[in-house]
């Protein structure tokens, strides 16, 4: 079994050092900075938009993982890119045309990703599997850090998952909301290759983030009921 995909979440940074944060992220192993882009109508909350990623984006050289969480998402998608997201997920509940959406962000050259909601069904994706590269499900309602691993989802995970062996297809499965160095290994084993996290990444500031990191990494040695770790 292979180590996940590591996508700490800058939501959870001290935006006041947010460059410094993204260098020490990077620095402490982190494989995709993810970036939780709210609208304050489509979720709850209020973050960031492309300036800010724009200002990140020389700063690392790792990919950025753009959520969106806004709607309409069309209209924003040509200056999330060009602020220098790598990839770009949006909810379907976001707009009228998903298929649409995600081969507008593959023309403007970035990585498509879907999002699912707690109440986002799996069918929503199943006949376009080939114009998507990333499935983000989410393990908590989007909107804030810091919430509970709704471990119900892990379910829907396994069904993408094998959506996408029968396919054939190189598709990361993503785990988004809660995700601890606890939980960790239930994600991998219903089939995430990656995993955002942030609470457990910036807990106990950046001398832990390598450690918290780490912990995450290694989801194969965690999780309360995984028994011991596999041999290899
Ligand atoms: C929630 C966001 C998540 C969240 C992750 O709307 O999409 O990325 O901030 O933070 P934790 O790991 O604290 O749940
Ligand atoms: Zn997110």
């Amino acid at each position: 079994m292979s180590r996940p995909i590591i996508a700490p979440s800058i939501l959870s940074a001290d935006f006041a050092r947010l460059g410094e944060e993204a260098r020490a992220i990077e620095a402490a192993g982190a494989d995709w900075l993810h970036v939780d882009v709210m609208d304050g109508s489509f979720v709850p909350n209020i973050t960031i938009g492309p300036p800010v990623i724009k200002a990140l984006r020389p700063l690392v050289s790792i990919p950025f993982d753009v959520h969106l969480m806004i709607a309409p998402a069309d209209p924003h998608l040509e200056a999330f890119r060009a602020a220098g997201a790598d990839l770009i997920s949006i909810h379907p509940e976001s707009g009228p045309h998903l298929n649409r959406s995600l081969k507008r962000i593959r023309e403007l050259g970035a990585k498509a990703g879907v999002v699912f909601n707690p109440s986002t069904p799996v069918e929503t994706v199943e006949f376009m599997l080939e114009d998507i590269d990333l499935l983000l499900v989410m393990s908590v309602n989007p909107g804030f850090g810091g919430q509970s691993f709704m471990g119900s989802q892990l379910a829907k995970v396994e069904r993408l998952r094998t959506m996408v062996e029968r396919a054939g297809l190189d598709i990361i499965v993503e785990v988004d909301g809660g995700v601890t160095a606890d939980n960790a290994r239930r994600c991998v084993d219903a089939g995430a290759t990656a995993l955002v996290a942030g609470t457990a990444v910036f807990k106990g500031g950046p001398e832990a983030y390598a450690r918290n990191i780490e912990a995450l990494k290694d989801a194969r040695l965690h999780g309360a009921a995984a028994g011991p770790a596999p041999a290899s």
